[in-house]
């Protein structure tokens, strides 16, 4: 990414900013990245009022949909509009996750609409990662929602979700082989079941995220604490 799009991403509202100065700087924005604003209003205006309200208490504009980390690094990569950062999952959706940006070619959008409210701690959200079709079976790919990170695997017609870090010495999974519902660390060979995370060695279990899928698009499902 150039430092020019860097620093635009990274530009800051000041308090008393309307929707109507985030519409004026987000429209060509986005455009050189071909993108538009949806063509539902109503939406676009109801997530641009989150955004305002959650800068009030953050400082920067988040939209709802997305999870904060609380790592300033990583969280500007999620204030809005975060489209550079994830160009090649909303090319394939044709959106940004909550629909308020839809590709430029897009005529209708309401069919694109997304998640709009907050999550609030301790309130699973369903976190769209891919299309269904993205991965082929017996796939894995690293995803991040937040700060967890997580090994996404289709096995045949089902998507599984676990830890990424191996409970051994931290190896990444995603990056090991899959067989069957058996992911194999690529550091030193410990096997998980990816249905449900364990493994042979004791007490080396990794955690597993419920998985659905919905208009398909495969979603994880998270709990804020
Ligand atoms: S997903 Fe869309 S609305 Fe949300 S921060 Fe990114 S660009 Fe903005
Ligand atoms: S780090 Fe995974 S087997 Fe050693």
């Amino acid at each position: 990414m150039s430092g020019k799009t860097d620093r635009l991403v990274r530009q800051r509202f000041a308090p008393g900013t309307t929707t109507e100065d985030l519409k004026a700087y987000m429209a060509p924005f986005v455009a050189t990245l071909g993108y538009k604003f949806n063509t539902e209003d109503e939406f676009v205006d109801e997530v641009l009022a989150s955004e305002l309200e959650i800068m009030e208490k953050t400082g920067d504009v988040f939209c709802p949909c997305r999870i904060r980390t609380g790592d300033p690094k990583e969280d500007a990569k999620i204030v809005c509009p975060c489209i550079p950062f994830y160009l090649e999952q909303f090319a394939a959706m044709r959106k940004c996750w909550c629909g308020l940006f839809i590709r430029t070619d897009v005529e209708d959008g309401a069919e694109l609409i997304g998640v709009i409210e907050e999550p609030e701690d301790g309130v699973p959200v369903d976190v769209p990662v891919c299309r269904v079709e993205d991965l082929a079976d017996g796939q894995v790919r690293h995803i991040k929602i937040g700060k967890r990170d997580i090994a996404l695997v289709r096995v045949g017609e089902e998507y599984f979700a676990l830890s990424n870090l191996c409970r051994h010495a931290y190896g990444p999974l995603s990056d090991g082989v899959l067989d069957g519902c058996y992911l194999m660390c690529p550091w030193h060979g410990w096997r998980y079941d990816v249905r449900d995370g364990s493994t042979d060695h004791p007490d080396a279990d990794v955690r597993t995220y419920e998985v659905v899928m919905r208009d398909g698009l495969v979603m994880v499902v998270v709990t804020l604490h």
